[in-house]
């Protein structure tokens, strides 16, 4: 009987949670808890969140019982979700005041189905812990500033939302092109909305609020401005 070393890695893995089953899951989402907010200081990583050592999370952010990998970069003051999966092996970058809905994928890596098989025949093989070619391939992902992504949207290897966009509840995002402040949604994502006028969407990159302090966006009066409609 063969056993792929992959099964065997996953089997050793699966021995050592038995550590951690020593510790209440309480305790240990404590002791998370306490180490992200050291390593992220002024935002909220709740402690069962599953962090990668090299992932960057900015100031303000809120993160609650999601995974968020190693290549991954969130701006500040931008909001995951509970359930959603960030990462991938190749860099997944979300601009600041991002608000991602519970139950979203971000991914930057996918089967490759230009080979003969898309199985995983390597990494199986080989016992890798990562998603490497040639069984695997990765494209960055981008998105930009005071973007809504919606609940269990799917945004894949690749993708590039611009400015202002907001992502339909299960909306599948590819590669294609899209202009700012567009409403994608549906499978897969087409623009089903342009949120203002060709006017006021200057306006809103031209003023790039999103990069001004966090003080002065949370003042009172950019608070009342931000929250109001232009037409
Ligand atoms: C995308 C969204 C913002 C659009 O809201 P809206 O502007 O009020 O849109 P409407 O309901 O007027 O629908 C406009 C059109 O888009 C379609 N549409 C709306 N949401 C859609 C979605 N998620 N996927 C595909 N199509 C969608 C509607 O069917 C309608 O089509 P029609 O013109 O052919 O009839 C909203 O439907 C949505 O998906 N919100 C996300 C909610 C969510 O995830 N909440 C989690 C809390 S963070």
């Amino acid at each position: 009987m063969y056993i792929p070393e992959y099964v065997k890695l996953l089997s050793r893995y699966e021995s050592r949670k038995l550590l951690h089953g020593l510790i209440s899951p309480a305790f240990w989402n404590w002791l998370q808890f306490r180490a992200y907010r050291k390593r992220f200081p002024g935002s909220y990583v709740s402690g069962d969140s599953d962090v990668g050592s090299k992932a960057k999370i900015g100031t303000g952010c809120l993160v609650w019982q999601s995974y968020v990998g190693d290549l991954v970069e969130l701006g500040n003051y931008s909001c995951v979700g509970v359930g959603s999966r960030l990462g991938g092996e190749k860099e997944v970058r979300i601009g600041r005041y991002c608000s991602i809905a519970p139950g979203c994928f971000i991914f930057s890596t996918h089967h490759d189905h230009r080979n003969r098989t898309t199985y995983s025949l390597r990494i199986m093989k080989e016992g890798r812990a990562r998603m490497l070619p040639p069984d695997c391939y990765s494209i960055p992902i981008s998105v930009g500033n005071d973007v809504w992504i919606g609940r269990d949207a799917k945004i894949l290897a690749g993708a590039v939302i611009p400015d202002g966009c907001v992502v339909g509840a299960g909306a599948v995002v590819g590669k294609k092109q899209y202009e700012p402040y567009t409403i994608l949604g549906g499978v897969p994502a087409k623009p089903i909305g342009q949120r203002f006028s060709d006017e006021t969407i200057s306006e809103l990159l031209k003023l790039e609020w999103w990069n001004k302090e966090g003080e002065e966006i949370f003042s009172e009066e950019m608070v009342n401005f931000l929250l109001s409609k232009p037409e």
